[in-house]
């Protein structure tokens, strides 16, 4: 299976925040922008997998910035590592200014999703090569993500999260 890179798995949704879609605040709803990151995550997943995708786990995500009733907001999701049937999904969120067009970071997230046959058993998906250096830095540290996470989800023994063991070595 030939390994693929994270721009082959890009995937850039632009919408606009409306007032159905608001906290009380006039500000987007985190449960609004978890389901456009969770969207485009399970796009990206698809184009680099080609199976079926379904989320197993959010792993990180940070609402540092409020993004306001009326933004134009960009979701942009890259397979950021593949392991077997796995794949994690690095999340970049962007404003955009009405008048400048100048983009700025408002959040991010990390997903985990795992491709599926049409029964829902595991399949095997291609592995990835990072190019740029951004995408080399996320790809080095998904293996301990992805083992943190299963940690957490009492997948694993701390015993056998060596790359987190070795934080602290
Ligand atoms: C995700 C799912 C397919 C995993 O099935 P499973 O029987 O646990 O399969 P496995 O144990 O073989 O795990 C499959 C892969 O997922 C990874 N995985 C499972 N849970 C994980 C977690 N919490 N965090 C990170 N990775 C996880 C495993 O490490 C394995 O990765 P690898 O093959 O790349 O090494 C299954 O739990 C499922 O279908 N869940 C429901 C998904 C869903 O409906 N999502 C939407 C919710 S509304």
């Amino acid at each position: 299976m030939q390994a693929k890179t994270p721009e082959q798995s890009k995937t850039t949704m632009t919408d606009m925040v409306l007032p159905s879609e608001t906290n009380p605040l006039n500000n987007l709803f985190g449960g609004e922008l978890l389901a456009r990151m969770d969207r485009a995550a399970s796009i990206a997943a698809t184009r680099h997998s080609r199976h079926i995708v379904v989320t197993a786990s959010v792993n990180h995500v940070a609402f540092n910035s409020a993004v306001p009733l009326g933004s134009v907001v960009t979701v942009e999701a890259k397979v950021s590592r593949a392991f077997k049937t796995s794949m994690e999904i690095y999340i970049d969120v962007w404003m955009e200014d009405r008048e400048s067009g100048a983009r700025t970071k408002a959040n991010e997230a990390i997903y985990t999703f795992v491709a599926v046959d049409e029964t829902g058993r595991p399949v095997t998906v291609p592995e990835v090569t990072p190019e740029t250096d951004l995408e080399k830095e996320r790809f080095a540290a998904a293996l301990r993500r992805k083992q943190l996470s299963l940690l957490l989800a009492g997948k694993i023994k701390p015993n056998e999260a060596s790359e987190l063991k070795a934080l602290f070595e």
